[in-house]
C-alpha cells in the first residue's frame, strides 16, 4: 500500500466540466486505501450529483455551509479538523481567486480556510483564463502560502481550445499526492520496526494475545520508507498489507519476534518497538487440544524476553531506540520509568483507555519523551502521528 493508505482525504470539487473526473478520483483514492469525504460546490452539483459521490466514497457528500445535522451546526469545522489532506480538484478560476483572497463565502472556501491540514489545488479552466495575469497572480499567492499545485495539463479542451488548463488525469493527481509524502529525512538509513501482537500458544488451537492491530507499527514503517529509509518490519499476526518498499518478516510468538529483532537490529540506525509483545507465555504448550474436565484450568505462565531491552543491551545496538508505552493510568510516569529502565532514547506514551487512541483505532494521540524533553502530539490519524514521530527521530539522529 502507498502513502495514501488510511489517510483522511477531503476532496472538494468545484463547478467545471472536469467535475465528472471527481468520480474517478474518489474511486482511485479509495483503491489506494484512503478514507474519502467529498465537498461539492453549488456549481459542481450541476455537473455531478451528491448521490454519485456518496455511493463512491461511502460517506455523506457535503454541499452546504450551514449543516443542521452536524454536531453544534458546525459541519465545516468538523470537516476541516477531520482532514489529513484537502484537495480541490477541479479548482476553477473562480475558486482559485476566492482562495487567494481568503474568502469564506461557501463550504469549500470556508473549509479551506479553517483546515490545519495541507491543501492541494488541481486547476481546470479554459487556456485563456489560465494564462490571464489575474489567475497567474492568484496561483502564485497560493503556492507562496504552501498550497501544492497539481497540474494543470495541456491539450485539447472541452471548449475546443488547445493549451494548458486541463485537469490532470486522476492517476497523475494520485501520483502527485503520493510524492508530497516522500521526504528524504531518513535517506539511506536502516530502520527496524516491530508491530502487531504476539501469540503465545496454549495448545495447538488456543493462544494468549492482545488487541494490537498493527496499524501504528505499519504506519511507522510506511512513514520511514517515505522518508527514504530501508525498512525491516517484524510483524506479529495482523490482517494488514505490508507497506510499499518495506521488507516484512512475519512472526507469531514473542520468542520468534525476539530472535528476528536481535538479528536484524544489529548495526541499524533506528529500532522502533511498536509491537504489543505478550509479557508472558504458557510454561508448557500442550501437544494436543486441552479437554474440559469441569474443574477449571490452571496455566503456569513464564516471562517472555523483553525484546527492546535486549536490543538496547546488544553489542550492535542501533544508534537510536524508540519504544511505546501503552498505559491505562499514570501515563507519563510509567512511560518515563520505562524509557530509563529499558535503555531507550525515546518513548512514545500512548493512553490506551481513550476509545480514539486505543488498540485498533485509526487515530492516536501520544507524548514523545526523550532526554531533551516531552512533547504532545495531538489527536490525528496514525499516518500523521507516524510522520511526526519520524520527523522527531530524524532530528534526534542528527543532534
Ligand atoms: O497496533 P495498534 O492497534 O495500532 O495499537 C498500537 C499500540 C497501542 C499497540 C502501540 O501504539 C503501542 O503502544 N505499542 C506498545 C504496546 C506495549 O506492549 O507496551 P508496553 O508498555 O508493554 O511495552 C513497552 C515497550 O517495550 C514497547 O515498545 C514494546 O514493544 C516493548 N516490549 C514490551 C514487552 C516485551 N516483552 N518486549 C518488548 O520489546
Amino acid at each position: 500500500m502507498g502513502h495514501l493508505n488510511q489517510r483522511r482525504i477531503l476532496l472538494a470539487i468545484s463547478g467545471g466540466i472536469a467535475a465528472y473526473k471527481g468520480a474517478e478520483l474518489v474511486r482511485l483514492l479509495k483503491k489506494h486505501g484512503a478514507i474519502v469525504k467529498v465537498i461539492l460546490s453549488r456549481g459542481a452539483t450541476e455537473f455531478i450529483t451528491p448521490l454519485t459521490m456518496q455511493a463512491l466514497s461511502g460517506e455523506p457528500t457535503h454541499t452546504e455551509l450551514l449543516d443542521e445535522t452536524a454536531e453544534a451546526g458546525m459541519g465545516h469545522i468538523e470537516l476541516a479538523r477531520w482532514a489529513d489532506l484537502m484537495i480541490i480538484a477541479p479548482a476553477t478560476a473562480d475558486v482559485i481567486a476566492r482562495l487567494a483572497q481568503g474568502r469564506a463565502d461557501d463550504l469549500l472556501t470556508t473549509v479551506a480556510l479553517a483546515t490545519p491540514a495541507p491543501v492541494a489545488v488541481a486547476p481546470a479552466m479554459n487556456q485563456q483564463m489560465w494564462a490571464h495575469a489575474a489567475t497567474q497572480d492568484n496561483i502564485q499567492q497560493l503556492v507562496s502560502r504552501g498550497i501544492q499545485l497539481i497540474g494543470p495539463d495541456a491539450g485539447e479542451q472541452a471548449c475546443g481550445d488547445v493549451g494548458p488548463g486541463r485537469l490532470l488525469e486522476p492517476d497523475s493527481i494520485i501520483m502527485a499526492l503520493n510524492t508530497r509524502y516522500e521526504t528524504r529525512l531518513l535517506e539511506g538509513k536502516r530502520v527496524v520496526i516491530t508491530a502487531g501482537p504476539t501469540r503465545e500458544a496454549i495448545d495447538p488451537v488456543r493462544y494468549l494475545s492482545n488487541h494490537s492491530s498493527g496499524k501504528m507499527g505499519y504506519a511507522l514503517a510506511s512513514a520511514c520508507a517515505a522518508a527514504g529509509a530501508n525498512v525491516e518490519l517484524i510483524s506479529g499476526p495482523v490482517t494488514l498489507e505490508a507497506p510499499d518498499r518495506v521488507v516484512l518478516h512475519s512472526v507469531t510468538s514473542a520468542e520468534e519476534m525476539c530472535e528476528a529483532a536481535l538479528a536484524l537490529a544489529e548495526g541499524a540506525d533506528i529500532f522502533i518497538g511498536a509491537a504489543a509483545v505478550a509479557d508472558y507465555r504458557p510454561a508448557v504448550m500442550a501437544n494436543e487440544k486441552l479437554k474440559k474436565h469441569g474443574d477449571g484450568l490452571e496455566l503456569r505462565l513464564i516471562e517472555n524476553p523483553d525484546i527492546i531491552a535486549r536490543v538496547a543491551q546488544s553489542p550492535g545496538r542501533p544508534t537510536l531506540l524508540a519504544g511505546f508505552a501503552a498505559e491505562t493510568h499514570d501515563l507519563l510516569e510509567h512511560a518515563r520509568e520505562k524509557r530509563i529502565r529499558k535503555g531507550l532514547d525515546m518513548i512514545i506514551a500512548n493512553d490506551v483507555m481513550a476509545p480514539e487512541t486505543t488498540f485498533g483505532s485509526d487515530q492516536n494521540a501520544v507524548y514523545l519523551i526523550t532526554d531533551l524533553g516531552e512533547a504532545p502530539l495531538a489527536l490525528a490519524s496514525k499516518r500523521v502521528i507516524a510522520e511526526q514521530i519520524v520527523a522527531a527521530l530524524a532530528a534526534q539522529l542528527v543532534a
